[in-house]
């Protein structure tokens, strides 16, 4: 009798506290208008749609609510390299990185993991080290273990090599400490892919590289490494074009390069994608309503390029960046630049709509 009575007293508590939180809680009230699914990039893609995020940019409500909305994987847009990572032999620091991968676990979202080797991004007390193949090897044996199993089972691939072929098929020498360090570099990489999958057996390994489409030598290049790690036993899941072109760019070539890059049978990603409109890199360029809808076009032809792929091999297709208030082209090519699918002010710009309608 006593224990029903209590029962019955906590029961109207909890209901008159319902109705009191209804009330006056903002956060349970509806949105007026709910944006239709298939309006939304993250809902219609039958793949993942990526971003390059940084940490900081996090902390702004509005960047946080249109990644969230609009996306459904990140990727970091420097914290998880190596010279941001890695500040000594085991000076690891995981701030960022950390915080990044919270976020995409409180919304839902995958993350993919760039990059684990890239020549421009070895830390200078790495490379002042001048370590011999085997200790060079030892320590980044080490890094690859304890970064990729920092994150088992949180991080869904890793772009392992970033960027080891020029255009033209052969191996980039300048300015790669693995070029300088081994003898067969390509073997060299094959064992990073095989540290990656035993320190995370569920993760998908990619090969990472820009002008993949448009470089048939890249692409013959990637081919036959993709070729010999498979007689070797190194695995390799997937091959990722950057895919920082222009709105000039072909599209006729990117959409054969796409075809041809998945006769290899592996994932395919469009890594990091952006599409400059300023191509004379002009002081006096305007983003005119005519240029914002040539600027879409190109979006959803690209888009489409990608949809014609089997669709098995779709892996996803990622932006470098939110919002044209933030993107590294600004810096790199022009500071009149607008590559991406949301303007300074978070609004969905012609692009988004031309991404979407690329979509099948
Ligand atoms: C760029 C970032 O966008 C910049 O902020 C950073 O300073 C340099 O790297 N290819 C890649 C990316 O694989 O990691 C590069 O990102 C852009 C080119």
């Amino acid at each position: 009798m006593y224990l029903k009575q209590t029962v019955f007293i906590f029961l109207l508590a909890f209901s008159l506290s319902c109705v009191e939180t209804q009330e006056n809680n903002p956060l349970l009230v509806e949105p007026e208008e709910e944006t239709a699914v298939d309006q939304v990039i993250r809902h219609k893609a039958a793949f993942n749609v990526g971003a390059a995020v940084t940490r900081n940019e996090l902390n702004s409500a509005s960047y946080a609510n249109t990644l969230k909305t609009h996306y459904s994987q990140i990727t970091a847009e420097y914290e998880m390299k190596m010279a941001h990572i890695w500040n000594g032999v085991n000076n690891y620091n995981w701030t960022n990185a950390d915080a990044l991968v919270k976020f995409a676990e409180d919304n839902d979202m995958e993350v993919h993991g760039h990059t684990l080797v890239w020549y421009k991004s070895f830390p200078n007390w790495f490379k002042n080290a001048n370590y011999d193949s085997a200790s060079f090897e030892g320590h980044v044996k080490t890094y690859i273990e304890t970064v990729v199993g920092r994150y088992k089972g949180k991080i869904i691939s890793w772009d392992v090599a970033n960027e080891i072929f020029l255009d033209n098929g052969g191996l980039r020498s300048t300015d790669c400490p693995v070029f300088k360090t081994f003898k067969d570099p390509v073997a060299f990489y094959g064992r990073c892919y095989r540290y990656a999958r035993e320190a995370d057996p569920e993760a998908k390994l990619f090969y990472n590289d820009y002008n993949v489409v448009l470089a048939g030598g890249k692409r013959g290049a990637m081919r036959s490494m993709a070729t010999r790690f498979k007689s070797e036993g190194y695995p390799l899941d997937g091959i990722g074009d950057q895919m920082h072109y222009m709105e000039t760019t072909n599209r006729n070539t990117i959409k054969n390069g796409l075809a041809d890059m998945a006769l290899t049978g592996l994932l395919i990603h469009i890594s990091e994608l952006d599409i400059r409109i300023n191509t004379g890199q002009s002081d006096n360029f305007v983003y005119s309503t005519t240029e914002q809808q040539k600027h879409a076009n190109a979006y959803k032809e690209i888009v489409e390029a990608y949809e014609a792929i089997p669709q098995s091999q779709k892996f996803a297709i990622s932006t470098w960046g939110l919002h044209d208030g933030s993107t590294w082209l600004t810096d790199w090519w022009h500071p009149k630049e607008y590559p991406l699918l949301f303007d300074d002010k978070f609004e969905k710009k012609l692009t988004y709509e031309g991404f979407l309608n690329g979509l099948k």
